[in-house]
């Protein structure tokens, strides 16, 4: 079965032809990080716009890639949530009127379980059950993966998401936006004992709290800036990399254990991150756990991770019609 997929919740417009939910015939990202970066973040209102402008001609590529027409796809698969809710709402209305146009199924996909799904298009011997940890720059879930459409959450972030403390403590280390890559980048050169940061209790010992160490880096760099002192930034990244991966893997770890897991996949566009993937992988083999790592290159959005999930969607038989609406958040 090969599934046109359309991805556009954020600030990437893509399209990709996936068979089957594990091969990817093409996979198409438009990315509109320079625009974005002028204003340090994301503008909804830009990225609707430039999601309008894209998207016929990266779908057109998507096919043109596969070696398909329109005709010839089994399905149309689209992110219907969560993101912004501007941005979803173009994806959404192209899909349905591209499944309507063509008399194909349309097939909704959670941004985040499509995110998990790309250990599938990786992995063909993954199958669930298994516990994910999904880190993005909206999410940092701790979830039992029960099959391929079936999820429980039994940790989350209770204030800001793993990337989006990555981001904002970025732009106070002076990087530009998306910070974590250069947050990754900078930590290379830096010594990540040298600042020590805080380590947040909850009272889920699943559940992240990312906020305060946020603020501490924030205080840390505006603090040096009044005294006149010179900041280690490349030490500062470096600690604060470690930090967050160190009780994101440690967290994970122990919910795998308690649970009794033995496998275990990463997801989402923190999932990129050097540290998180060596203390993911070193803490699960230590403990038996075999753990699916995507590569690089499905880390961040992409529509072969839609593509792939809407398979084992369409599977369950979670199909939707021309009353399909995008919605800014959306449970698992
Ligand atoms: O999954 P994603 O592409 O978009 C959302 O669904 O949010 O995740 C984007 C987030 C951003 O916060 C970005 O800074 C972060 O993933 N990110 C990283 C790295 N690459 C991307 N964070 C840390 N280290 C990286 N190498
Ligand atoms: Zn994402």
């Amino acid at each position: 079965m090969k599934i046109l997929a359309i991805e556009s919740s954020c600030d990437e417009t893509a399209a990709a032809v996936v068979e089957d939910g594990r091969r990817v015939l093409s996979n198409i990202v438009a990315t509109q990080i320079d625009e974005h970066k002028l204003y340090g973040g994301v503008v909804p209102e830009i990225a609707s716009r430039r999601h309008c402008e894209s998207i016929t001609a990266v779908v057109d590529e998507a096919l043109s890639q596969a070696g398909m027409t329109l005709a010839e796809t089994d399905a149309i698969a689209v992110t219907y949530a969560p993101g912004l809710i501007g941005a979803l709402l173009v994806g959404v209305n192209f899909a349905k009127g591209l499944a309507l146009a063509a008399g194909k199924p349309l097939i909704p996909v959670h941004h985040i379980k499509g995110h998990i799904a790309a250990n599938y298009i990786a992995h063909p011997e993954l199958e669930p059950p298994y516990l994910c940890l999904a880190a993005s720059g909206g999410h940092s879930h701790i979830m039992r993966v029960y099959d391929y459409t079936h999820f429980e959450t039994i940790g989350r972030t209770l204030d800001d998401a793993a990337g989006e403390a990555f981001d904002k403590a970025a732009r106070a280390m002076g990087f530009p936006y998306p910070g974590g890559v250069h947050i990754d980048k900078a930590s290379k050169n830096g010594d990540s004992r040298k600042y020590k940061l805080p380590h947040p209790k909850t009272e889920n010992p699943y559940d992240f709290s990312f906020s305060g160490l946020k603020t501490n880096v924030i205080n840390l760099v505006h603090n040096a800036a009044q005294k006149g002192e010179q900041i280690d930034v490349n030490s500062l990244a470096a600690s604060f990399q470690f930090t967050v991966a160190d009780i994101l893997s440690y967290k994970f770890v122990h919910a795998a254990m308690e649970y009794g897991y033995k496998t275990a996949a990463l997801a989402g566009g923190v999932a990129a991150n050097t540290t998180l993937r060596e203390l993911m992988t070193d803490r699960c083999k230590k403990q038996g756990i075999r753990l699916y790592v995507p590569p690089i290159s499905l880390c961040g959005d992409n529509a072969a991770m839609i593509g792939a999930q809407a398979y084992y969607e369409y599977l369950a038989g979670n199909i939707s019609d021309g009353s399909l609406n995008a919605a800014a958040t959306m449970p698992l």
